[in-house]
């Protein structure tokens, strides 16, 4: 037996249940953890809201680290008493143990932390892709970054700006401007009182930026475009406002823009691209150049508090959970 938060419909954080479920015995290709830290995103927030359309019921979670207890017969990546973390489907991290496909573990190094894989492995795999793969961030070029002082935003911020780049950021409060900066973010806005697009015209002499890293979606979609430079790349990676409008072809013809929609599954799918990412960002964050602020704990039975949390706009970094 083991306790997982399960939903059995998509609702609102009182969807969360906490309940006893079965533990199976690890098939082959697969591996059963215990967790010691569970990492919460803003997917969860959708997966439990029904905008993934996940046919319920389900577990929620999809990030967590911890120790291997049992492997099937194939699996050889990974020995019981190894130390591991993951992200990845199905979802099911919300537990404190559970039986889950081996190949998207990850044998964590000992200079990082449960609390740190935990916060890390999706928000910082995610920031791994974001400049090295789907835009490829150089020295002096100015980006912009929404929620700077978020999960995903402290890690974008602190690898771009050690990347060389000009960080402009977003954030909702003063509190959060202050964070953002000391995450690299040279010019922390904040959008709830100033005007954004302004803002980074002046800040960029009028020209724009190269890119916009848009994870807020709705009420930022139209602003970020706007921020762009001529030849612009506008990624929309995250809803957390609400779904982006639709949008033609023609509308990204008035500065030659791109638009790309990335999800970080697609860029670690591939077990060789797992281990470059998860490599990457360890030697990030055990060499001190992304630092990775101690997370807010919560009680894996107390999640709903947690969501409400997050989807309040009350947290800054990331958010475990404590089985
Ligand atoms: N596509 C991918 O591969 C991928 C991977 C990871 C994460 N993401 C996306 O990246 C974003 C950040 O994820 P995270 O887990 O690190 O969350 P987070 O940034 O820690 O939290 C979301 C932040 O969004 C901002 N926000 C603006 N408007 C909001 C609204 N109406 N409601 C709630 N929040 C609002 C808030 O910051 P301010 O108060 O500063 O505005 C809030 O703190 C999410 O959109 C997530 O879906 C995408």
């Amino acid at each position: 037996m083991t306790h997982a938060i399960r939903i059995h419909a998509p609702g609102g954080a009182d969807a969360l249940r906490y309940e006893a479920v079965d533990l199976p015995a690890p098939g082959p290709g697969q591996a059963t953890v215990r967790h010691t830290a569970i990492g919460v995103n803003f997917i969860d927030v959708y997966q439990r809201s029904g905008l993934y359309g996940i046919p319920a019921p389900f577990s929620l979670g999809m990030e967590g680290a911890g120790v291997v207890e049992a492997v099937g017969p194939d699996v050889v990546h990974v020995k019981p008493g190894d130390r591991i973390a993951y992200t990845g489907s199905p979802p099911g991290s919300y537990s404190t143990a559970r039986t889950l496909p081996a190949g998207i573990l990850v044998r964590l190094p000992d200079g990082i932390d449960d609390d740190v894989a935990a916060s890390i492995m999706l928000k910082g795999m995610t920031s791994w892709y974001l400049l090295k793969r789907t835009h490829v961030a150089r020295a002096g070029e100015a980006i912009l970054v929404h929620a700077a002082a978020g999960g995903v935003g402290q890690i974008l911020c602190q690898w771009a700006a050690h990347i060389g780049c000009t960080v402009i950021g977003t954030v909702g409060s003063d509190e959060k401007a202050a964070i953002a900066r000391a995450c690299g973010c040279h010019h922390p806005i904040v959008y709830t009182r100033e005007d954004f697009v302004a803002r980074v015209k002046e800040i960029t002499g009028g020209t724009g930026v190269s890119v916009a890293y848009d994870s807020v979606g709705k009420d930022t979609f139209q602003g970020s475009f706007d921020c762009l430079r001529n030849t612009g790349h506008l990624i929309s990676f995250g809803q957390s406002s609400g779904p982006p409008p639709a949008i033609e072809t023609k509308w990204l013809a008035q500065k030659s823009a791109s638009l790309t929609r990335p999800t970080l599954f697609h860029y670690i799918a591939l077990r060789a691209d797992l281990e470059t990412a998860a490599a990457e960002l360890f030697e990030m964050v055990t060499t001190g150049i992304v630092k990775i602020a101690p997370p807010a704990v919560y009680p894996l039975a107390d999640a709903a508090r947690a969501h409400r949390d997050l989807e309040g706009r009350r947290t800054t970094g990331s958010i475990v959970l404590r089985p």
